[in-house]
């Protein structure tokens, strides 16, 4: 039986493969190849020392997306692609509505088609929107604060309805913190498309003075530092956390939510200053004013995850900085 990864070549997807195959999962992966480059598929390979079925597909294209449910024995899916950036999705409502919500519903149509009745989906904390105090619990209420995330939040309601409408499916909508680090060997790691937007890529390009500074959105927040706290966890423990969403569904029915973070917060500045001490870099930093949309404090309450699905993070922050650094100097140079 394989499982359906899509957009398996992005940051988490690709990581989710590494950690499937190596617990000897079959997978085929489908990417349309618009945010991600092919030649991940080699470096997964080469990661896992086995070939990987990918097809180039865009699933808007339903015609296209059920030959692949004709061509493999799908028994489930992890439904990764998506378009993700906030600044985007701000300028080009249409674009991100159209491709997350449509993508996702031609998927469902197609799984039931062919009888398969379990997903895992890449949701985000982004639907938790600003109104809660941390740490935060899969059942508080939600709100979105721009497109990207009103996709995430959608999607997520409209898999709900989905499920009460079929009670024999199941579906785990994972919730994501804030994922940075990279695979161990610094073959894989986050190759953003153009500029990014999250925070990590910026660091490191300011620790390699390919960029004269990192800006620090806001210093004068209520935190003891002053710069937002966010609940960074490794792209290894993100991976193992869909491996147990994956076994989650494969045994039970209904639509869960679950948190993916490590349930501890640390501030930009904390982050900045472990990556210097651990990496032996120094990186330039400003600070300016504050971004437009950020929440101050951003922390997983992880109970759920661990008491259902058994999974918890095991990754330090060092780790993630380490494994990050490792990647960068891998890749630089390296063009996509
Ligand atoms: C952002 C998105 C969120 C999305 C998530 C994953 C916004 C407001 N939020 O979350 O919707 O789900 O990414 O893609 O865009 N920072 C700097 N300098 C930088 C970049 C970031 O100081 O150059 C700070 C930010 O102000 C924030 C922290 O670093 O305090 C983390 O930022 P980021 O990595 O963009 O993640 P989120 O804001 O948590």
């Amino acid at each position: 039986m394989t499982i359906l990864v899509t957009g398996g070549l992005g940051f988490i997807g690709s990581h989710t493969v590494v950690e499937l195959m190596e617990q000897g999962r079959d997978c085929v992966i489908i990417d349309n190849l618009s945010k991600s480059t092919l030649n991940v598929v080699d470096r997964i390979e080469a990661v896992v020392q086995k070939k990987v079925p990918f097809l180039k597909v865009e699933m808007l294209d339903k015609i296209a997306l059920r030959e692949v449910f004709k061509a493999y024995n799908i028994s489930s899916v992890i439904h990764f692609a998506g378009y993700k950036s906030v600044g985007e999705s701000v300028k080009q409502p249409l674009l991100y509505y159209q491709n997350n919500l449509i993508s996702t519903i031609n998927l469902l149509e197609i799984m039931q088609e062919f009888d398969v009745k379990k997903l895992v989906f890449s949701s985000s904390a982004t639907v938790y929107g600003d109104a809660h105090l941390p740490p935060l619990k899969e059942g508080l209420a939600l709100s979105a604060p721009n497109p990207y995330g009103r996709t995430k939040l959608m999607l997520e309601e409209i898999l709900r309805d989905f499920v009460a409408a079929n009670t024999e499916w199941s579906i785990a909508l994972m919730r994501y913190f804030n994922p940075i680090g990279a695979h161990k060997s610094g073959l894989l790691g986050e190759m953003p498309y153009g500029t990014p937007n999250n925070l990590m890529p910026h660091l490191l390009n300011a620790a390699s003075g390919e960029t004269e500074k990192l800006q620090i959105f806001g210093g004068d927040y209520n935190t003891e530092d002053g710069s937002c706290i966010r609940d960074f966890i490794h792209i290894m423990d993100l991976a193992d956390g869909h491996v147990k969403a994956l076994q989650y569904v494969e045994e039970d029915f209904g639509c869960e939510a679950f948190n993916l973070g490590t349930g501890v917060g640390y501030s930009v500045l904390n982050l900045i200053h472990t990556f210097e001490a651990v990496t032996a870099t120094k990186i330039p930093y400003e600070i300016v004013d504050r971004r437009d949309g950020d929440i101050v404090i951003s922390i997983a309450d992880v109970e759920k995850a661990t008491t259902v699905l058994g999974w918890k993070a095991k990754y330090r922050l060092k780790d993630m900085c380490i494994d990050s650094w490792r990647w960068y100097q891998t890749v630089k140079g390296y063009t996509i």
